[in-house]
């Protein structure tokens, strides 16, 4: 059996809006029940995590993880500008007492997309004092969390709306996006209400802007509160690929989509991964797959060797050790997810037999959950859940990944 490194981090993650339920004061919840709305459905009481977190605690630890992911929701933290919830902070230190009892590491996200209503009313990210904004919650969660935590993700994913333009994004999307954010200005009064999960594409370059100042903050932040502990961002990286001699739009692509956060992560303790799939491009054009190969809920192909590129792509560019911090299948047929995580986790072991430092292996997700503007449709989650008694069941796929952590080995 060929063995992962010792002390490797392995776990599922899951994000508040996610999976708690009723994120009443978040600007989701708000985009959500505004007409139109880019969001499929609302998310309601999602996975009811927030009453639940414990059993899912257990859950994960059920699959002999050393660590669980989950994001803390800024919006329950600070419900209004000047005032934090000491019931809420409270609340999230739970979390994390119960997740050390365990002998999981908690690692928290600070920002998993959602914001506070009132941030979103000020301009979200755009408005040039958001990277403050941001920096004093993030100061306040570490002040309080910091000797407990080792790890933390300051912002997950900032460059998916770039990505998304590369990608199979259905059209209603981006003809929604606006309609929603003006809906949602003129209810709640202002004159930009903005998120960062529905973003306008003339909008991209300012949203990236204000994300990036805030990665800068938040840094800046945590090693003045928490000075042991190690930060990073999580990028969403698709294995962008060749065929041919011409990398040139491949190379555009890069530079577009994840130039400006590798560049970034430079100075960050690692790199947070976070990868779904692969993609090929000649010199003008992505490839579609033949129709005969197996495709995901995203409507790409299924390619568990996507991660092993993905991995490898982070380390060149930034130098500091990659935590992938998600990986996982959209999926209602877990036979697929089955088949899926172990040659995924071979790839990881190419990477690491070569050299790459790699911290840990997270799967997004530990349950089926609300994905965002397409709702509960899509299933990524090691365990399935009723959203109407909320239990939760295992699927054949986590007792795979179970095993192979359990032996820190494939
Ligand atoms: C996000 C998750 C999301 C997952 C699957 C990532 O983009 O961090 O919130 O559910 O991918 O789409």
């Amino acid at each position: 059996m060929a063995k992962f490194p010792d002390g490797f981090i392995w776990g599922a993650a899951t994000a508040g809006h996610q999976v708690e339920g009723d994120n009443v004061n978040s600007d989701t919840w708000f985009a959500e029940h505004t007409t139109p709305t880019l969001f499929k459905e609302p998310s309601g009481k999602a996975c009811n995590s927030y009453v639940l977190w414990r059993e899912d605690i257990d859950l994960a630890k059920s699959l002999n993880f050393n660590s669980y992911r989950f994001s803390i929701e800024w919006a329950r933290i600070q419900p209004a500008e000047g005032e934090f919830d000491e019931k809420e902070l409270a609340h999230y230190e739970s979390i994390i007492d119960y997740c050390i009892e365990l002998g999981l590491e908690p690692i928290v996200t600070l920002n998993h997309f959602t914001s506070p209503h009132w941030f979103a009313k000020l301009g979200s990210w755009i408005n040039p004092v958001s990277a403050e904004l941001f920096a004093t919650y993030v100061t306040k969660v570490m002040q309080r969390y910091g000797s407990k935590l080792k790890h933390v993700v300051t912002l997950n994913e900032p460059n998916l709306p770039p990505l998304l333009t590369w990608v199979h994004m259905p059209d209603f999307v981006y003809e929604l996006t606006a309609a929603n954010l003006k809906a949602a200005s003129e209810k709640a009064g202002v004159d930009n209400y903005r998120l960062s999960n529905v973003v306008r594409k003339d909008e991209f370059d300012a949203m990236g802007d204000g994300l990036e100042a805030a990665h800068i903050a938040a840094r800046k932040a945590i090693r003045a509160a928490a000075p042991n502990v190690k930060l990073g961002l999580s990028i969403a990286i698709v294995d962008d690929r060749v065929v041919g001699d011409d990398a040139s739009l491949r190379d555009r692509k890069r530079e577009e989509v994840y130039g400006r956060w590798l560049r970034l992560a430079k100075d960050d303790d690692f790199i947070g991964v976070q990868n779904y799939e692969s993609v090929y491009y000649d010199g003008e054009h992505a490839i579609e797959p033949s129709p005969d190969v197996p495709r995901n809920g995203m409507g790409s192909a299924i390619d568990p060797t996507a991660l092993e590129g993905a991995v490898r792509y982070a380390y060149e560019q930034t130098g500091v050790p990659v935590y992938v911090t998600e990986h996982g299948l959209s999926t209602t047929d877990d036979t697929q997810r089955v088949a899926f995580i172990k040659p995924a986790l071979v790839g990881l072991q190419n990477a690491i037999a070569d050299g790459v430092e790699v911290l840990g292996y997270t799967h997004w997700s530990l349950l089926d959950n609300f994905e965002w503007i397409f709702g509960y449709g899509p299933k990524f989650g090691l365990f399935d859940v009723n959203f109407e008694t909320f239990e939760r069941t295992a699927k054949p796929s986590a007792a795979v990944l179970a095993e192979i952590v359990k032996n820190n080995a494939i």
